[in-house]
């Protein structure tokens, strides 16, 4: 554990970057958060050379959520370069990225443009690492919303380890303040990934939340073989390694303590 740091958190405001910054000021660090919304952008580089000034490490958890590769490769990669660039310059000696589970496995779309974020944060020159989450708890009611055409939502039959945003969030704090040792180059190497605590199936797990909800909505299974997201989301490459953090809560668990019933 290291001593107080002064930790900017790049997407403080978002699903898992709230809580990277909450959990590193309950541990007392200080705590930089960075979002549009708050006057700094790290792709235009507004306001970041003020915001990483002092600062001795960094957290990027911001996103543009797109499908377009290459829209998500342009902003993974220039956030990238920003935050080595000006964070250098500002002394910081380490940055942490979220990533996805099984990213590497993409042959295009938001995925393969998570690959090169990772291969663009690990060339440096500040010493990187790259924690690979499954996909969030919170984030299964973004993807019913996507599929959802009039009454229906046609999900592919994804095979994932749903986690809970704060528990991603944890861990990342966990990273971005452990031993000098783990931003070694010879430790960069080493898979990092974080999981929820058993696999579930995208289209159960909407299932739930739709009942949880009082919808009329319907969830129906729709894996398009020639759509290679749902080909890879079925195969099971999104399933964390047996290396893997593993942490609740469950979806059942996360759903019954976070999305009220719904009074009908
Ligand atoms: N969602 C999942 O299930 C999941 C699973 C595994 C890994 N991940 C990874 O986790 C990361 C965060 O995902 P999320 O779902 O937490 O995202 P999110 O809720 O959409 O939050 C995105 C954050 O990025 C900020 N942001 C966007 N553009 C910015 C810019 N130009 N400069 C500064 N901040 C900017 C947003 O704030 P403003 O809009 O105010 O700028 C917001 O705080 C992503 O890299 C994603 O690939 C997500």
């Amino acid at each position: 554990m290291q001593t107080r740091m002064r930790i900017a958190v790049v997407g403080a405001t978002g699903r898992v970057g709230h809580h990277v910054a909450e959990v590193l000021a309950e541990r007392g660090h200080e705590v930089v958060p960075i979002a549009r919304s708050l006057g700094v952008d790290v792709i235009t580089r507004e306001g970041l050379t003020e915001a990483l000034a002092g600062a001795g490490a960094v957290v990027d958890a911001s996103t543009w959520p797109t499908p377009d590769e290459a829209e998500a490769t342009r902003f993974f990669t220039t956030a990238a370069a920003n935050l080595h660039e000006l964070g250098s310059a500002a002394g910081v000696r380490r940055l942490v990225i979220v990533s996805i589970i099984g990213t590497d496995h993409f042959e295009g779309g938001y995925g393969k443009a998570k690959f090169a974020h990772e291969k663009a944060t690990l060339a440096g020159p500040i010493p990187s690492r790259v924690l690979r989450a499954a996909q969030f708890h919170e984030f299964v009611e973004e993807l019913v919303g996507w599929a959802t055409r009039d009454d229906v939502a046609t999900l592919p039959d994804m095979r994932t380890q749903l986690v809970a945003a704060r528990t991603v969030g944890e861990a990342l704090a966990d990273l971005v303040t452990a031993p000098d040792s783990e931003f070694t180059p010879g430790a960069a190497g080493t898979l990092l990934e974080v999981a929820g605590p058993r696999e579930e199936r995208l289209p159960e797990a909407a299932r739930l939340l739709v009942a949880r909800r009082g919808d009329d909505l319907r969830i129906e299974v729709g894996s398009d073989p020639n759509d290679p997201y749902s080909t890879v989301a079925a195969s099971g490459a999104l399933l964390p390694g047996p290396d893997a953090t593993l942490g609740g809560p469950t979806y059942a668990e996360w759903l019954e303590a976070n999305v009220p019933v719904a009074s009908r």
